[in-house]
């Protein structure tokens, strides 16, 4: 069995214009767009993907998903997809999820908390040894050169493995032990974790440095049952900036180009749905009536699931478009 891998197609990650990230600014950098070719990394999901992941059928499943954190392709694995394509707009999200698919390979489910959570075990105090250094370097040699480089710079400009965990270059809102391991099955018992790695082994995961908008362009009809696109309408208005229908072109040019590429049956998570019942809403997505309105002018089955958020007292929610 090969050790996981992430296969780069299209624009490759440029480790000279990578490197010149820590020469200076790196903040300003990081956060001068939310969603940029190089911005903050999740270190995890922020949704409840455990809430609704088991309620799909991802049994032998093509899935093409947000890449992010690198959660959703663990997550699909874990619940049995047998290949998964992930893209993300930044360049810096495939590095982290090599390094999470790799450590799921090296490590056992105590070594692998230990590096990746951000608190002890009592949750009280910071992690000591959260990306100890010692620790990347059992899974240094398995991240492609591009990775294994900017973590080195990483380790280079933040000196501990603590600084570089708590540094900007993560994006650390929520991130807590407790609403991580509900998040993510994976990473919530011993057993769900060696599901994941058994899972994840020897897999060969696509990885597109693209936008949704580019990828949206070069899919060939038919090539994906299931579609993960995150909360990324929560952002439409941003990508449509001078349109005041931004979630109905948010759908036209990019949510029923995606309907050719998914089979019979298949299913678009087009929408992730914080705090569902808030009737504060922050963009056109959170309202109920204008998603549901929008959205089926896709012609696809619409139906949302909800579910207990990982914020208490909250619930979230996903909405689904099926073809029929
Ligand atoms: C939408 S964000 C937010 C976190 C997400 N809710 C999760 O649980 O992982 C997840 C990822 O989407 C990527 N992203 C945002 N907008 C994108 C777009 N238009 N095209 C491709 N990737 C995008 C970001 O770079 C980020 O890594």
């Amino acid at each position: 069995m090969t050790k996981p891998k992430l296969i780069y197609r299209g624009e490759k990650p440029n480790i000279a214009e990578v490197g010149t990230l820590f020469e200076s600014e790196l903040e300003r950098k990081l956060k001068s767009v939310k969603f940029g070719k190089y911005s903050q990394i999740y270190s995890f999901a922020t949704e409840n993907l455990a809430g609704y992941m088991g309620d799909l059928d991802f049994e032998g499943k093509r899935v093409l998903t947000v890449g992010g954190s690198g959660d959703q392709i663990i997550n699909a694995y874990a619940c049995g997809a047998s290949q998964v394509v992930g893209f993300d707009i930044n360049m810096l999200a495939g590095f982290m999820t090599e390094l999470k698919l790799n450590a799921l390979e090296n490590l056992n489910f105590g070594k692998f908390k230990k590096f990746f959570l951000r608190e002890t075990e009592t949750g009280i105090e910071l992690n000591p040894n959260v990306f100890d250094k010692s620790v990347f370097n059992q899974i240094r040699d398995d991240l492609s050169s591009e990775a294994r480089q900017f973590f080195e710079r990483g380790y280079g400009w933040f000196v501990e493995g603590t600084m570089l965990r708590e540094s900007i270059l993560f994006n650390n809102a929520y991130d807590t032990n407790q609403k991580k391991q509900l998040a993510n099955k994976y990473i919530s018992s011993d057993e769900e974790f060696k599901i994941a790695k058994k899972a994840c082994r020897g897999k060969e995961t696509e990885w597109h440095c693209s936008s949704l908008q580019e990828i949206v362009s070069g899919l060939k009809p038919n090539s994906f049952d299931i579609i993960m696109l995150s909360n990324i309408a929560d952002y439409a208005h941003k990508i449509y900036p001078d349109c005041e229908d931004y979630l109905q072109k948010f759908t036209d040019e990019l949510i029923n180009p995606l309907s050719n590429s998914i089979c019979p049956g298949g299913i678009i998570c087009a929408a992730y749905i914080y705090d569902v019942d808030n009737s504060e809403y922050r963009t056109a997505v959170d309202q109920p009536d204008i998603r549901k309105k929008i959205f089926e002018t896709t012609g696809l089955q619409y139906s949302e699931l909800k579910f207990d958020s990982v914020i208490a007292g909250q619930r979230d929610a996903v909405v689904l478009l099926k073809n029929k």
